[in-house]
């Protein structure tokens, strides 16, 4: 009977100690947990802290003081010195919610759902998050592809990256092998008007500023020893690139370095307002924009004779200036001008120009509408290429060279809000750059043609020309 006693007493204690030791480790991992959850989540540390602490030691009012001195601190930062708030306190901050919160937490499910991810032996192998950096408009996440993926797997799964990760879109960049990085395009540095630049000082041949790229930088064309070509549908904006430019080199404009020869087969709609900036101008008559082209073929061709073996690139002088020939409609000349004969002439002069001019500092800026092979047969002559709102995705590997479409240069999806957008090649970068143009209002592009316009013994060569034309045409 005792021994019955002992026994049972023995096992309730045993079940108590038991119990007992689970509940106490049961609690030890739960508050583990609770700090470890904690410790991944700092803000929510801190808010706790501030409750726990003043309850603890009765401090409510110091804790107070010290949380409303920290708000006036960082107030006082953003309004003195908004640039280095941004940088050492809003973008760390900006960057750490949004790796934690977009990226690390929907990594995986994103990366399943766009098919980047793949069925591997041992189950479901994911692209590696590398690394996240966070810009004011976009986040650029590096990534380690997986064996056997390329490029182009990234390229054509960038809509569906976009919409997991939230962004307006991705755009892919090649890093090195193995390696790349999706631009995420959270907010549009481009989405307002971008006044016009200053005419400067000194024009830049080489560089001329004409707006801005989407990461920030200046986007600057460069004329010298190149031939520029604009597409875009009508009302894209190509006007404000033709006058940006145009005020950019102002300077060079009057002081002689550079004579434009403008042709307007709108009849003049885009560049009469500018008149006095230009050395020869023909807006009416197609003979008479025929012949201008023809006339800078002879300069182009005695140029190149009398520097054959002397320069290989002509820096252009006063005495022997640039000659920018900027034609508004190329189409108009070349594909829908009536006269067969005319037509023939405007496309052989334009061939000509185009494969000798550019050494002798001969260069075309052309503008179109429609880039099709049909209209504009001699696109690939340009080195560079400008491509704003257009009709298709296929308009846009035509001006921009093939696959610069699927590379994220969604000229068609540009809205019809945003004229003066647009991609652009650009030497540093296999992708294209979204860019956008100044916009130069009827009043700027007045005074810049009062204020620098053509030195005055080359504008009697355009009365001269105009009179002569005239007076066959009679
Ligand atoms: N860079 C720009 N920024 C803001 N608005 C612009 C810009 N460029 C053009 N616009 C607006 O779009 C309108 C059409 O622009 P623009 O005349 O330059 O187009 P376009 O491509 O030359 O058209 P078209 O082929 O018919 O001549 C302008 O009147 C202006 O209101
Ligand atoms: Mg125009």
């Amino acid at each position: 009977m005792r021994v019955d006693l002992v026994t049972r007493n023995d096992t309730a204690l045993e079940w108590f100690v038991g119990a007992g030791l689970w509940l106490l480790g049961a609690l030890v991992r739960g508050f583990g947990r609770l700090l470890w959850w904690l410790m991944c989540r700092p803000l929510w540390a801190f808010g706790v802290l501030l409750l726990v602490v003043p309850t603890v030691t009765g401090t409510w009012l110091q804790v107070l003081y010290v949380v409303n001195g920290v708000a006036a601190f960082l107030v006082a930062w953003e309004l003195t010195l908004p640039d280095s708030y941004s940088r050492f306190f809003a973008q760390p901050l900006r960057r750490w919610r949004r790796v934690r919160r977009v990226y690390r937490r929907n990594w995986e499910t994103a990366m399943v759902m766009s098919g980047m991810a793949k069925p591997g032996v041992e189950g479901t192998i994911v692209p590696q998050l590398l690394g996240v950096d966070c810009g004011r408009w976009a986040d650029y996440v590096e990534v380690g592809m997986l064996m056997g993926q390329s490029l182009t797997d990234y390229e054509r799964a960038c809509p569906a990256l976009a919409t997991s990760f939230g962004a307006l879109d991705c755009r892919v960049r090649a890093d090195r092998p193995g390696i790349l990085w999706l631009d995420l395009r959270h907010g549009d540095p481009l989405a307002k008007t971008i006044p016009a630049r200053p005419i400067p000082d000194e024009a830049d041949l080489g560089s001329v500023p004409v707006g801005v790229r989407d990461d920030g930088k200046p986007w600057v064309l460069q004329l010298l020893g190149t031939h520029l070509f604009i597409a875009g549908v009508t009302g894209s904006g190509k006007g404000s690139i033709l006058w940006s430019l145009l005020r950019g080199i102002a300077p060079a404009i009057q002081d002689g370095t550079v004579r434009v020869w403008a042709l307007d087969p709108k009849g003049g709609m885009e560049l009469a307002f500018g008149r006095p900036m230009f050395t020869r101008f023909a807006a009416e008559s197609s003979e008479a924009m025929v012949r201008l082209l023809e006339d800078a073929v002879a300069v182009m061709d005695d140029r190149a004779q009398r520097m054959a073996g002397i320069t290989r690139l002509h820096v252009p002088t006063a005495d022997e200036p640039m000659i920018l020939l900027v034609v508004d409609e190329l189409a108009s000349l070349t594909a829908y001008e009536p006269d067969r004969k005319l037509r023939d002439r405007a496309t052989a002069a334009l061939s000509a120009l185009l494969t000798k001019g550019r050494a002798v500092a001969v260069v075309v800026v052309a503008a179109a509408q429609d880039p099709r092979k049909e209209v504009v047969t001699f696109r690939s002559l340009f080195p560079t290429k400008v491509a704003l709102r257009l009709d298709t995705p296929s308009q846009v590997d035509m001006v921009l060279g093939e696959g610069m479409h699927a590379m994220g240069a969604a000229c068609d999806r540009i809205p019809t809000s945003l004229p003066g957008v647009g991609y652009v090649t650009v030497d540093d970068l296999r992708e294209p750059q979204r860019v956008r143009a100044c916009w130069v209002t009827d009043e700027q592009i007045v005074s810049a043609s009062r204020s620098h316009s053509a030195p005055v013994e080359q504008l009697i060569g355009v009365c001269e020309l105009a009179i002569e034309v005239r007076d066959e045409a009679a």
